[in-house]
């Protein structure tokens, strides 16, 4: 079975690569390398020891995507290809629409011409705003308080409209949590150029000396101490629910919406202190203000994942911290 991956030079989709190949797919990877660099298509090919077909580009680009269809024959698409930064998309919300939007739709009308009617689509668990009760169910009302959410809300909305004209599509709408650490290779995982936005490649940052300390946005949420909760799950682990993906949306048609994560809550108090001691590193930290937008806490009820995805996540948190700093001291 062959898969089009869009976005397969990033952090979710090199890993779901390794997945992919180490589970006997042919891969072909579209990426425009916004946000990431070339060299992971090697590094996937040696992890895996297998090849697959990259073509530099962008998803806006029909008659590029029209050719990889012709070429390729593909059966299903793994869409990760998108902007994901939230503040940057609040300040550049027309970039944020226009690629997410324009790429998503170039991809679905190609797909139809060529009658490939199998989509996994990464969401966000951003979809559910500041949720009233956790654990979040995916039956939970959706809202979203910035472009980047939205982008992922309306796609959603677009999917539904899309599986509801045409009853041959078989759609799995992926809503991740937060993902961290990196491959067991140490080849690949997250390397923002910029100054990270999210937490754990800031930590990494501030534990290899290229960033003085780490700022931690609020000690005064309704937490267990005050400091925001989230649902951390490894990026191997969330790559392996992509196979289940596949599997499924394989066997059944219709469009269905997936937690991934692992249940779990932690702060970015036990964070921190949980990097410190697996990695025998101090992290220089002070408490500042809240970041506007964030919520006090939001982890995963997986119960539907496991029973339709047949999904769990194995990996433990101190896996997640130690893979992660692992990944940076090498690649830094
Ligand atoms: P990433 O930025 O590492 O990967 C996205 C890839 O898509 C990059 O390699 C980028 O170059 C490429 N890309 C962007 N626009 C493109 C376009 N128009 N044409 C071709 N390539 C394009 O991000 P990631 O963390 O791997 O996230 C993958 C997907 O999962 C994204 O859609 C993201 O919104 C979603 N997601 C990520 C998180 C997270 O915390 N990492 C959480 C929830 C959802
Ligand atoms: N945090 C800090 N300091 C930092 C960065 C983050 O204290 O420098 C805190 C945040 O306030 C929050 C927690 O660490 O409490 C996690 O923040 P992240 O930015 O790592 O992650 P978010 O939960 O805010 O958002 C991420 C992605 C979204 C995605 C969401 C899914 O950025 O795109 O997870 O749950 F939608």
């Amino acid at each position: 079975m062959k898969i089009l991956v869009t976005g397969g030079c990033g952090f979710i989709g090199s890993h779901t690569c390794c997945e992919l190949l180490d589970n006997n797919y042919e891969v072909v990877v579209i990426d425009n390398l916004s946000n990431s660099k070339e060299d992971v298509i090697d590094k996937i090919k040696k992890i895996t020891n297998k090849d697959l077909k990259f073509y530099k580009g962008d998803l806006c680009d029909k008659e590029l995507v029209d050719k990889i269809f012709k070429n390729e024959n593909i059966d299903a698409v793994i869409h990760f290809a998108g902007l994901k930064a939230v503040g940057e998309s609040v300040k550049k919300p027309l970039l944020y629409y226009r690629n997410n939007f324009d790429s998503t739709l170039t991809l679905l009308e190609v797909m139809c011409k060529y009658n490939c009617k199998k989509l996994v689509f990464s969401s966000s668990a951003t979809v559910y705003g500041n949720p009233k009760t956790l654990p979040i169910k995916e039956d939970f009302p959706l809202k979203t308080t910035n472009p980047y959410g939205s982008t992922k809300l309306y796609i959603e909305g677009i999917l539904k409209d899309l599986y509801n004209s045409d009853h041959e599509w078989s759609i799995a709408v992926l809503r991740y949590f937060n993902p961290i650490g990196a491959h067991k290779s140490y080849l690949i995982g997250e390397n923002p150029n910029d100054i990270p936005n999210n937490l754990m490649p800031y930590i990494v940052k501030v534990a290899t000396g290229k960033l003085e300390q780490l700022s931690i946005f609020g000690n005064d949420y309704n937490t267990i101490d005050g400091t925001g909760v989230r649902d951390y799950i490894h990026v191997v682990d969330l790559a392996i629910g992509h196979i289940k993906a596949i599997e499924l949306i394989n066997k059944e048609k219709g469009i269905d919406f997936y937690n991934l994560g692992t249940g779990h809550g932690y702060s970015v108090l036990e964070i921190v202190k949980t990097f410190e001691k697996v990695n025998n590193v101090k992290v220089n930290y002070k408490i500042t203000d809240r970041r506007p937008g964030d919520i006090d806490a939001c982890y995963a009820d997986c119960s539907y994942a496991l029973k339709k995805l047949n999904f769990k996540a194995t990996k433990t948190i101190e896996e997640m911290v130690k893979d992660s700093y692992e990944y940076a001291k090498r690649n830094s």
